[in-house]
């Protein structure tokens, strides 16, 4: 399993720090939550971010857009310089024609999925997809509940990646801890924001990582 830190819990005023101690933990994704005020009660990172950060760190820039209209911004975030460009299924009317447009830009596609989500709802575009994130709290917001009923939705789709011989990566995003990520077994990437940047960083990698193993033994 990879780890997926997100950014939004990091410290804004010593972020060159916090940055080079996930480098130096060898962690290889960075997630960089995206909000509209539209989509999700909140506001998030924009493309100059997203930017400086490719400039100056080894990360691979993981953007979750949660946006209304994601068509009208792929194309920013790309240009700014994001290796996965993940989009809300709910956000748009034409959910197949945004992945493909990722995909023309050169970024890795994802679909993001709301708890409320089935996985049924973005079958067709599992063939297509190289990441699906399962949202385990409501989108928007850190320091939520985890909500333990989504995550079925993980072996739902390791279950059809395997049959039909699919090839996306299964990440999770919301509430991710060392009491939580147990039930998050056959996941690749797990987001995590408080615990990651709550503390010390280096310690923080490892135990979660640890607690995986452990976990799903
Ligand atoms: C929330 C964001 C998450 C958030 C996770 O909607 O998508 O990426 O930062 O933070 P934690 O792990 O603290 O719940
Ligand atoms: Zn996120």
């Amino acid at each position: 399993m990879d780890l997926a830190p997100s950014l939004l819990s990091a410290n804004m005023l010593n972020l060159e720090n916090e940055l080079n101690a996930l480098v130096k933990s060898n962690v290889k994704y960075l997630h960089i939550d995206v909000m509209d005020g539209s989509f999700v009660p909140n506001m998030g990172f924009g493309p100059t971010m997203v930017k400086d950060i490719k400039n100056n760190f080894e990360l691979i820039l993981d953007c979750h857009l949660m946006t209304n209209k994601p068509e009208n911004l792929v194309e920013l975030f790309a240009t700014a310089g994001a290796d996965i460009i993940t989009v809300h299924a709910e956000a748009t009317q034409h959910i197949y024609h945004v992945i493909q447009k990722i995909k023309s830009l050169g970024c890795k596609a994802g679909i993001a999925i709301n708890p409320g989500t089935p996985v049924t709802y973005i079958a067709p575009l599992l063939n297509i997809v190289d990441l699906v994130l399962v949202m385990t709290i409501n989108p928007g917001i850190s320091a939520q509940e985890f909500i333990a009923d989504t995550i079925d939705k993980v072996s739902e789709l390791v279950y059809i990646r395997t049959s039909k011989n699919y090839n996306f990566l299964i990440e999770v995003d919301g509430s991710v801890s060392n009491k939580t990520i147990g039930f998050c077994k056959g996941i690749d990437i797990a987001v995590a924001g408080r615990y990651i940047f709550n503390g010390d960083i280096a310690m923080n990698v490892q135990s979660l990582i640890k607690e995986s193993e452990l976990a799903w033994k």
